[in-house]
């Protein structure tokens, strides 16, 4: 194939005759610096401070969610989130193998071990039908209620789908097939903020969800995330939790845990919140930058490109192609890369990496399908005059 045009059409995006193109770069052309300036100014620059309290309002205003609690990163939050919803030593929690290596190493932390099933090939994200076929075939609900994997006679806790890329999962039948088995709903929507599923927000589905602000998500604060909850006693205990579990009192050390230091920092909770104030622009942006790829891709032989479901709407955070051909796709990554515009090979199935080659999961064929054949492309916001 000759990505000449494709490498064209990229630059000319971004306006970009030479110089290096990335994934996806941060912008800061509203409120960052009079934030951060600010919180320097009130010498609040740790967990305590305005901005981080305003955060977790505007996040839950933003998302419709009840509550929002700032968290040092996503990885965190959905440990954290995990833990909230019961997760104990040694339960399984079932999830994709197609996904960050953040989801499987947060289930870890929380003591559990990840399960892997399906992808949906039209979502990138869980499959309803695979986590009920495998659920169906392993799995039962005993006398108190719990998911007992036969095999394993391990209690399986919760579930955590995660919207690949911004693309929402299906959703309402993952949480069917959850209340089913009383699994608990946990969405890692580490990269899908300002996704919605029937105008709905990823992240608001499940008990709980989580949110990520690193660095190369739609909007940073260098680093960052949250949880998101319905439930108001739930949120009262990841904010308790994640700020060492202390009892409020005006001078004396007592705690009632082991709590963690995972409060989001007042100076990046600052750039949050600006941040936060431009993401509508930021999803306009890259929506017609979407556009512009999903009219060229047309005319691409063997190339798909990657749109968003019927009853969804995807922030399109990182622009997807999918290759009918395997050795296409390691040519254009060869290729786009040589040519200093960045492009990236979907994840590593978690289930071939060596801390979780020995876990439980179902058949994976449309999660190896699409590891063979998908690559991000370029997908900042375009700006200013560009
Ligand atoms: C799917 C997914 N889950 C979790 C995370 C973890 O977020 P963080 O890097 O903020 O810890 C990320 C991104 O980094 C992610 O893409």
């Amino acid at each position: 194939m000759n990505f000449d045009p494709i490498l064209k059409k990229i630059r000319e995006i971004y306006n970009e005759s030479e110089a290096f193109i990335p994934l996806h770069a941060p912008v800061f052309n509203g409120n960052e610096k009079k934030y951060l300036n600010e919180t320097i100014d009130s010498t609040f620059v740790s967990s305590v401070g305005e901005f981080v309290n305003r955060i977790e309002r505007d996040l839950a205003a933003y998302t419709g969610a009840k509550r929002a609690i700032a968290m040092v990163n996503g990885t965190t939050a959905l440990q954290l989130a995990l833990q909230l919803v019961g997760v104990k030593n040694g339960d399984e929690v079932i999830t994709q193998p197609l996904t960050f290596i953040a989801t499987a190493n947060a289930i870890s932390h929380a003591g559990a071990l990840p399960v892997f099933v399906d992808v949906d090939r039209e979502t990138l994200g869980m499959s309803p039908d695979s986590l009920k076929e495998f659920l169906d075939r392993n799995c039962t609900v005993d006398e108190k209620g719990n998911c007992i994997n036969k095999r394993s006679r391990r209690t399986i806790k919760a579930c955590v789908p995660m919207h690949t890329f911004g693309f929402p999962v299906r959703i309402d039948l993952i949480e069917n097939v959850c209340k089913e088995y009383n699994l608990a709903l946990v969405e890692d929507a580490a990269e899908s903020l300002g996704s919605s599923f029937k105008d709905k927000s990823t992240g608001t589905f499940g008990l709980m969800g989580t949110l990520s602000f690193n660095g190369n998500k739609t909007i940073t604060c260098g680093g960052g995330g949250a949880i998101l909850t319905n439930n108001e006693e739930i949120a009262d205990k990841a904010k308790h939790l994640s700020t060492t579990a202390k009892i409020p009192h005006a001078w004396e050390f007592v705690h009632d845990a082991i709590g963690y230091n995972y409060r989001m920092p007042n100076l990046n909770a600052a750039l949050a919140c600006a941040q936060l104030e431009q993401l509508d622009t930021f999803l306009k942006s890259k929506r017609k930058v979407s556009k512009i790829y999903e009219e060229f891709f047309k005319n691409v032989h063997g190339i798909t490109f990657k749109t968003e479901t019927a009853n969804t709407k995807a922030n399109y955070w990182l622009n997807t192609i999918i290759f009918d051909d395997p050795d296409e796709k390691e040519e254009f990554l060869k290729v786009s890369n040589a040519h200093k515009i960045m492009t990236r090979p979907i994840w590593r199935l978690m289930n071939k990496l060596p801390m979780y080659e020995n876990c439980t999961r179902g058949n994976l064929h449309n999660s190896e399908y699409l590891e063979q054949r998908v690559v991000n492309i370029p997908s900042s916001t375009i700006h200013n005059n560009k």
